[in-house]
């Protein structure tokens, strides 16, 4: 048995997982403040629950399994942080990004867990799932969070910006740049062939050049030049 704690998003796209899957599972999270707690105590949850899943913000979980060690010690303590390695609890990230909004049915099964090596097989850590999941080095697991943050999240920042800017300062509709979208992720994942095209795959100096001038008093320029830099190409030489 499981209990869940958090009411976050990826407390909610579990507990519906979870349902989803038919495995039993009890929910705790803290009380909002100046409301009083509709949930049972905290102990009375946790205590038929073999399994317990912090799914908390990951500077909390570490001083929330200490303080509730008495409880929490006879349990397998699981948490879903990509970056954080604790001792008291076992880490299993969910590669994905998880927002506010359920996602459809056969998405959960396909999510990919990457676990830390020799702290337990992946049916230990969450019997039940069959998700695919692999093993990394707790050693490992900064420089691979750095890359889930580099790829996933400052995309989104990027293809936030070029939706906001069509229809806000070129009053273009935003769904125009959809396929765009679509087609770029789909030849990312054609391994066999480059996916990158544009001025800086044809290293033509002269559009980056108009592209920066485009860019001056925009912030995103900085990013423009921080990406030509970790490219290896200078406008300048
Ligand atoms: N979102 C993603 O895309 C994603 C992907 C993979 C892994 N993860 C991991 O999943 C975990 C949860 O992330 P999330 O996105 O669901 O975060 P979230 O939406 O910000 O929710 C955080 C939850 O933690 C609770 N919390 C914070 N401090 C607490 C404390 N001291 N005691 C008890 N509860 C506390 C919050 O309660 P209040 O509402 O009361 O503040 C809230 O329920 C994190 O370890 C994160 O790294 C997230």
């Amino acid at each position: 048995m499981y209990s869940i704690i958090g009411s976050g998003r990826v407390a909610h796209h579990f507990s519906h997982y979870f349902e989803l899957l038919g495995l039993p599972f009890k929910r705790w999270w803290r009380p909002r403040a100046g409301q009083d707690s509709e949930n049972p105590p905290f102990e009375e949850v946790v205590a038929n629950s073999s399994h317990v899943l912090l799914l908390i913000s990951d500077g909390a979980i570490e001083p929330f399994v200490r303080e509730n060690w008495t409880v929490l010690e006879e349990k397998v303590r699981v948490h879903f942080s990509g970056s954080l390695v604790s001792s008291v609890s076992i880490g299993s990230h969910p590669l994905l990004s998880f927002t506010s909004t359920l996602y459809p049915a056969e998405i959960y099964p396909r999510i990919p867990f990457i676990l830390e090596r020799d702290r337990g097989q992946f049916h230990e850590v969450l019997p039940g799932l069959e998700n695919p999941h692999y093993l990394i080095d707790p050693s490992a697991k900064a420089y691979y969070h750095a890359l889930c943050v580099l790829s996933g999240n400052f995309t989104t920042l990027l293809w936030d910006k070029f939706f906001c800017e069509l229809s806000d300062s070129l009053d273009i509709p935003q769904e125009a740049g959809f396929l765009y979208l679509e087609q770029i992720c789909s030849n990312l994942k054609n391994r066999d062939i480059p996916a990158l095209t544009g001025p800086l795959a044809r290293r033509d100096l002269g559009t980056i050049e108009a592209n920066l001038k485009a860019l001056e008093g925009d912030r995103y320029r900085e990013v423009y030049l921080g990406f030509l830099k970790a490219f290896g190409l200078n406008p300048d030489d």
